[in-house]
């Protein structure tokens, strides 16, 4: 399977609704997406595992994160990232492998939201962000999905949580299963200093596209949020 051709050009939805989730860390977002384009039938675009992937590469490459800021957009691509789709699943790869775990790694998180404030690094992976929309039919989660990526998308959500529950579920995709008072505490410090890095940044930051709808997932369960984005979905498609 060839990956995705990248292209410069994003088409509104001619060919399918594209659905836009931004929103901080540990709002939920990349699983909801997953969940909502699996039920749609969509792919799900997880643009932060782009990010991560980059930072991945290089990683492995012999440059040093002192120097990332020096690259230029050429050598930014030839550390070959791509997007692959098989069927709905779009594959992500690092010099001709997919990579998975690797790219929740602690040296990758420790890295990636410095790679991601690296305007070069977001015009390298523009096009490729875009490239997996051009069918439509696609729900993209990140930061900057409905604001820079897909400012034309039929449908844009802003998932926010109250910062102790976003810590609450981060610690436990981490495989705690109920963490103390304590912990949340400590790691409501992390994701808030990790919220104020990406609102704060220069290069698109972190903020709710004006047309967005704001779903506040604090007290909905899991089926209640996929739920609420779905019928917005089937709405914008039953106006169309
Ligand atoms: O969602 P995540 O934790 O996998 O994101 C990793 C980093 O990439 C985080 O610092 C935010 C950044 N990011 C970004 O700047 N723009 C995106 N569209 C997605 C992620």
């Amino acid at each position: 399977m060839t990956p995705l051709a990248p292209s410069g050009d994003e088409t509104p939805g001619v060919k399918g609704p594209i659905v836009t989730l931004d929103g901080p860390a540990g709002s939920g977002k990349s699983t909801t997406a997953r969940e909502v384009a699996r039920r749609l039938g969509f792919r799900h675009l997880d643009s932060g595992a782009l990010y991560r992937a980059l930072t991945l590469a290089l990683l492995e490459s012999d440059v040093p994160a002192g120097e990332w800021a020096d690259l230029d957009e050429q050598a930014m691509r030839a550390l070959d990232v791509t997007v692959t789709a098989k069927g709905t699943e779009l594959e992500v790869g690092v010099g001709g492998r997919v990579v998975n775990s690797e790219l929740r790694s602690k040296e990758v998180t420790a890295q990636v939201a410095y790679l991601a404030s690296l305007p070069v690094a977001r015009a390298c992976l523009l096009n490729l962000q875009r490239a997996a929309g051009a069918q439509g039919r696609l729900v993209a989660d990140g930061r900057d999905m409905g604001t820079v990526v897909f400012p034309h998308a039929d449908v844009k959500i802003y998932l926010v949580a109250e910062l102790g529950e976003r810590a609450r579920r981060r610690l436990r995709e981490g495989g705690m299963e109920e963490p103390s008072e304590e912990e949340v505490v400590t790691h409501s410090g992390v994701i808030a200093e990790r919220d104020r890095h990406d609102s704060e940044r220069e290069h698109s930051p972190l903020r709710k596209p004006e047309e967005a709808e704001l779903i506040d997932t604090t007290r909905l369960s899991f089926d209640e949020q996929v739920e609420a984005i779905i019928r917005l979905v089937q709405e914008a498609e039953q106006r169309e």
